[in-house]
């Protein structure tokens, strides 16, 4: 039986022991860095530099919504707007394991120089054990690249410290309980964020598109699930696609985006199966999703792919 209390026991002290000097933690909002911080801070005290980058693919108010979390936890946070860098270096960029590798080096760039000017020697990852096992490497395929494992350029001039690494997001939730740490009943969110939730090239129309699309995904599931309509699934998101489609607005053809919803339930993000969501609540969704975003998105389709053989994410 996994022991949270043991978990961060032993965890806390190994970093203790090993990390001679400051480490750097980027935290996304999410509960693995979340709580990679708190062991961490428990560990070294102020040596322990944590930060978080706004990509420009961040959810709907995310930003301010981590800042307060984190600061709850009594994790100090430096800021870094870096949304004109992300898009300046994927431009062009469609192929899936090409963004992937492209937000992970940016990422690495971004946290090289905060070291540099710190004198920063570490970086913690909140990489749990799902990550490095699709990531690929030996024997292992490499399903997709998650950006803060397979993602990562080989030339990183900071030492890599893992210590969820041996861990599942089930027993990440229940170390988040035990430490407090907010994040702990959020759904599961992809490191690279909505770049990955714009399936080929992004640019700031569709990723704002999506991010829209999104925020009211979640506002529905999360309503239905408090009025006990639904339980509240394990993941749910609205996901750009990259075809436009005819349609029409009021009397007038249109072209524009289709937006996919995806529900899932899991255990560790390993395999899903795709919720069974009642057509009612899909259909408020869909008519709010295209109300809002009026002439750019005139379609909207539910996923119905267990994994395997869909992955979660359409990237
Ligand atoms: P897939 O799409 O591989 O997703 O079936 C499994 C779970 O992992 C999340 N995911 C990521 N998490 N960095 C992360 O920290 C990533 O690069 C990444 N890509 C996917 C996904 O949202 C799902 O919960």
């Amino acid at each position: 039986m996994f022991d949270p209390e043991r978990f961060v026991k032993e965890e806390t002290e190994k970093l203790r022991q090993k990390l001679d000097g400051k480490a750097l933690i980027a935290c996304s909002g999410g509960v693995d860095s979340g709580v990679a911080a708190v062991i961490a801070k428990n560990a070294i005290g102020k040596d322990l530099i944590a930060v978080h980058v706004d990509t420009g693919f961040m959810r709907k108010g995310e930003s301010g919504n981590v800042r307060k979390s984190l600061e709850k936890a009594g994790l100090g946070l430096k800021f870094i707007n870096a949304k004109d860098d992300f898009f300046r270096v994927l431009k062009g960029a469609t192929e899936p394991e090409k963004k992937r590798k492209i937000i992970g080096e940016m990422f690495i760039r971004i946290f090289e120089r905060i070291a540099k000017e710190e004198g920063i020697r570490y970086l913690i990852q909140g990489t749990i054990a799902p990550d490095w096992i699709e990531s690929g490497g030996g024997e292992r395929d490499t399903i997709k690249s998650h950006h803060n494992v397979g993602g990562l350029p080989e030339d990183i001039g900071l030492e890599i410290v893992e210590p969820l690494r041996d861990i599942y997001k089930d027993e990440v939730r229940k170390v988040a309980r035990f430490l407090g740490v907010d994040a702990m009943e959020k759904q599961p969110f992809p490191g690279p964020g909505l770049a990955v939730r714009v399936v080929g090239e992004v640019d700031e129309e569709k990723v704002d598109i999506v991010r829209e699309a999104n925020a009211i995904m979640e506002e529905e599931i999360e309503k239905a699930s408090l009025d006990e309509k639904i339980t509240k699934p394990w993941q749910y998101f609205a996901t750009l696609l990259p075809a436009k489609t005819v349609g029409v607005h009021g009397d007038v053809r249109n072209y524009g985006y289709v937006i996919a919803l995806r529900s899932v339930e899991s255990i560790d993000g390993m395999s899903a199966a795709y919720s069974k969501i009642p057509h009612e609540i899909l259909d408020r969704i869909s008519i709010r999703i295209t109300n809002t975003l009026g002439k750019k998105v005139n379609r909207v389709v539910y996923d119905i792919t267990n994994k395997p053989p869909g992955t979660i994410e359409f990237e």
